[in-house]
Formats: structure tokens, C-alpha cells, sequence
């Protein structure tokens, strides 16, 4: 049998700068095969963890800086460079580090199109049979508004959802209940508004599609590491979108979708008809980016709803989510290099990753009050307690969005740390991770009770 070839001894760089980086760090230390780890840009609290290997970070170096990370990346002899945002694949920081010799856990720019462009990815779901929401896609105010005027007054729907086509951090899309709220959308996103202002190129265009929500419906994402052929999945979690809990206390337009504000793993609901929906949808884009001449290679997540039993895919992700590394990275007992290496270089028929047995994860993620609103300078600064007491209690720190102020760590962003406490049930793991989030505050830290609470009900 072929046994997988790996160098020992590999420098490692992680084109990131949140917790996910810090997670995909902390996975290299325990690597017994990281000799060294570089962040782009990695944070100042990413020294914080397993003691043996340090992290070295370039905080002059963002992940959306290809070339300054190519030049660095080469002067440290970086073997294997994990793409952490997205930014970094839609830059062509893939392209650029593969012809510059490295192996790249991460996909080709033209592979990014699957999430860089929202309308790109609809016409290849489309293309291809992959089940997803209905859609029409608009290049213009004015296109947009007659569709959406279209669909409520002349087709009835209830609701509809309005996302711009490019990168907008989660940000771009808006769920309308209402034609007002609709033309509201499409007036924010493409004419003068928040995401207009924050994401200038993204609405462009926009994509308008069926609300898939509402009752007998559930928002889950899975994760595959590919190597432009095989497919390995990930253990799945469950994300938490919503800012604050969906207990109906708040005002639904108040409970706006953030990047995530904590996970359990493994989910408990992932029956093994919604695994094999899911890897045949895995297999068809697989296939598809092989027909359209580029091949996918790095990391896939899928964002899911499942409705009555049927799986959709909302949007494909070119990177692991975010808190999902984090949870999901908790639980692997193999190599994470292992994996890493070989979906960059096409060995992943050779390796099958080991999950900590009968262990579950819950990760909560401590945030600036004002999130998912801009975190403007009067938000940040404010210095953060209680993260070694925490620590204390066995739960792993992630430094999402901290720096470090005079030797203390102030926040800096809106998710500033996630705490993944490992466990052997959902119960235990819950109260962990939330009596380690009680002991770290900062002016306005805020955070969901509830992560985790919707697998009490199903499993240990
Ligand atoms: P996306 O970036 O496309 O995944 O959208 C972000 C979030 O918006 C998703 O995680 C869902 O919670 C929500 N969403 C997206 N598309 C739809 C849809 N068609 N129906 C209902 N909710 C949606
Ligand atoms: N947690 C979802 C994402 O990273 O997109």
C-alpha cells in the first residue's frame, strides 16, 4: 500500500488573522510535524498556546497582501501555506504560491469564484444540478427593484433575500419580508447604505433569491478537505448566525446574521441520508471544477438548509468557517498536518483523519456589544480580564480580535476571543465553555448563553 509522503520538519505559514488562524496554529503545534509556524497576519495573542512551538507573526502583513506574503513566505523557506481568509484565495494568493513552489492548502483564484461571486457560484449550482434556492441575479438597481417588485406583488412570495455578489464578510445579505424591506435592501447593498459603504465592489450586482426559512427548515454547513479529486469531510457542527439567541424575545430585524457566534460539534442531527445528500453534493462540485477547468483544491464548506429532509445549499465557502475550525479542529486527535499536506499535494486517498472519541466540543465566542455594527475606535481599546483564570479551566483561548497595549490585551474587533471547551457530553462541554466565558470581560464583552443548547436534546 502507498503511504503518504511528507517532509518532517515543515515551516508552516497561515494567511490569517483571527481565531480561526489562531485554531489552524495551535493544530500545527501539535503537529508532530511543525517545525516552524509564520501568521499573516497572524495576532498577538496567537503566542498563546501549547508552549513547544512558537508562532512567529508578520502584523505588517494582512492576508489580503498576496505578494508581501509570497516575498516573506519565501525568505522563511515557508514549505506549506494554509489559506485562513478568503480574501487571500480571491487575490490569487493560491496561483501566486503554487508557481512560487510552495504546496497551498487553499484554492485557485478561479476556484474562489464559488464564493467571491455569488452569481457566479448560482449559474454553476445551476449548471450542474446542485439543489439550491431559486434565483435571479440583477445587474442594476433598477433590474433589481422590477424583480423584487415582480416576486411580491405578482408571484406572492412571503419573503425574499437580497445578496450582493461579492465578498462582504457575511455581511451582504439581507432577508426581506416585505417589498419595502426588499427595495430598502437593494437601495443598501447597490445605491447608498452600510454594505455600500463598507463593501463598495460587492453589490455591483446582486442575486435575489427564494427565502428558504421559517419552520421544518435547519441551517447547518459541512466541511471537506479536497485535493482536487478526493474528498475527506470534517467532522460537522452547528454554527450560531444569529447575534442573539432565536428564543423570540428579540426583534427578528434586531437578530441580524453575524459570521457566527459559536458551534457545537459533532452535530447530532447529521443523519446518514443528509451525509450522503451532502457528498453527492460535494462530489458534483468536485466534478463540475474539473469540467470548468479549475480544479478544486483546498478546503470546501458548504452553508446548508435542510427543509423537510431535503439538503440546499445556501453559499460555498473556499475556506474553513469560522467558529467551525475552531470546534471542528478541537476534536481531531490525528495530524492536522497530515491532512493538511496531503489535500495540498493530492495524497488525500492516503490519509483518513482520527476524531477524539466520544469527545464533543462547544466553542462560544465572546464579542464587542456593538457586533455585527462596525467596530469603530470608541468600541475597542478597552482592556480584557480574566483570560489566564479562564485558561485554567482546560477550555482552549482563541484570539480573534485582541492586541496587546502596553502588555495587556485590549479588544479590537467585533469576535474577539472564542473559547472551545472539549468535553465528554454536550452538558458538560456547555457549562465549561460558559463559566470560562463569565470569567473573561472586557467594557461591553457580550456573548449567546444558548450555544450548544439545541443538541441537549439529542444527544449525550
Ligand atoms: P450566505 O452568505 O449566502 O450563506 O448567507 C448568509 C446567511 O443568510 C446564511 O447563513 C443564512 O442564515 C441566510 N440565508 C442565506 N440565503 C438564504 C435563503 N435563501 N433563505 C434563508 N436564509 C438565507
Ligand atoms: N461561520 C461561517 C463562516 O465562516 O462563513
Amino acid at each position: 500500500m502507498k503511504t503518504l509522503e511528507i517532509p518532517y520538519e515543515l515551516t508552516v505559514g497561515i494567511a490569517d488573522g483571527g481565531g480561526r488562524g489562531h485554531a489552524y496554529a495551535n493544530a500545527c503545534r501539535r503537529s508532530r510535524l511543525a517545525k516552524k509556524i509564520l501568521g499573516f497576519k497572524g495576532g498577538d495573542g496567537w503566542s498563546e498556546g501549547p508552549e513547544d512551538k512558537i508562532v512567529q507573526c508578520f502584523s505588517n502583513i494582512d492576508a489580503a497582501d498576496v505578494d508581501k506574503i509570497i516575498v516573506e513566505s519565501l525568505n522563511q523557506r515557508v514549505q506549506l501555506l494554509i489559506a485562513g481568509q478568503e480574501i487571500f484565495l480571491a487575490n490569487g494568493g493560491a496561483d501566486k504560491a503554487r508557481d512560487a513552489g510552495m504546496k497551498v492548502l487553499g484554492c485557485s483564484r478561479a476556484a474562489a469564484r464559488l464564493e467571491s461571486s455569488k452569481v457566479w457560484a448560482k449559474w454553476f449550482f445551476a449548471k450542474y444540478g446542485i439543489p439550491t434556492a431559486n434565483f435571479e441575479t440583477a445587474n442594476s438597481p433598477e433590474e433589481a427593484t422590477a424583480i423584487v417588485d415582480y416576486w411580491f406583488l405578482i408571484k406572492k412570495v412571503a419573503a425574499l433575500v437580497v445578496k450582493a455578489d461579492g465578498l462582504a464578510e457575511g455581511k451582504g445579505v439581507i432577508s426581506c419580508f416585505s417589498l419595502a424591506e426588499a427595495r430598502a435592501a437593494i437601495r443598501e447593498t447597490m445605491v447608498a447604505g452600510p454594505v455600500k459603504k463598507t463593501y463598495p465592489e460587492a453589490g455591483k450586482k446582486v442575486v435575489i433569491e427564494e427565502w428558504i426559512g421559517g419552520p421544518g427548515t435547519r441551517e447547518m454547513s459541512s466541511t471537506y478537505f479536497s485535493d482536487g479529486d478526493d474528498l475527506v469531510e470534517m467532522i460537522v457542527g452547528v454554527d450560531h448566525k444569529r447575534r442573539f439567541a432565536e428564543d423570540g424575545k428579540v426583534d427578528e430585524k434586531d437578530n441580524r446574521n453575524t459570521g457566527g457566534m459559536g458551534l457545537y460539534a459533532p452535530d447530532p442531527e447529521y443523519t446518514d441520508d443528509i451525509r450522503r445528500q451532502v457528498r453527492r453534493i460535494a462530489k458534483k462540485i468536485i466534478a463540475g471544477m474539473q469540467k470548468e477547468a479549475c480544479p478544486f483544491q483546498g478546503i470546501l464548506y458548504l452553508g446548508l438548509m435542510i427543509r423537510n429532509g431535503k439538503v440546499y445549499v445556501l453559499e460555498v465557502n473556499v475556506r474553513f468557517g469560522a467558529p467551525e475550525a475552531q470546534g471542528i479542529l478541537a476534536l481531531l486527535e490525528s495530524d492536522f498536518l497530515e491532512l493538511a499536506w496531503a489535500a495540498a499535494t493530492g495524497q488525500l486517498a492516503l490519509v483518513k483523519p482520527k476524531w477524539k472519541k466520544g469527545k464533543v466540543s462547544v466553542t462560544v465566542t465572546l464579542v464587542t456589544g456593538v457586533y455585527p455594527s462596525p467596530i469603530t475606535a470608541e468600541y475597542k481599546g478597552f482592556e480584557i480580564t480574566g483570560i489566564e483564570e479562564a485558561r485554567a479551566l482546560g477550555v482552549e483561548i482563541l484570539h480573534a480580535g485582541t492586541k496587546l497595549k502596553d502588555g495587556k490585551f485590549v479588544n479590537n474587533g467585533g469576535r474577539v476571543i472564542d473559547i472551545v471547551a472539549v468535553a465528554d457530553t454536550f452538558r458538560e462541554a456547555i457549562d465549561l465553555a460558559n463559566k470560562a466565558a463569565e470569567l473573561i470581560y472586557w467594557q461591553d464583552r457580550d456573548y449567546r448563553k444558548d450555544i450548544g443548547r439545541r443538541a441537549l436534546a439529542f444527544a449525550a
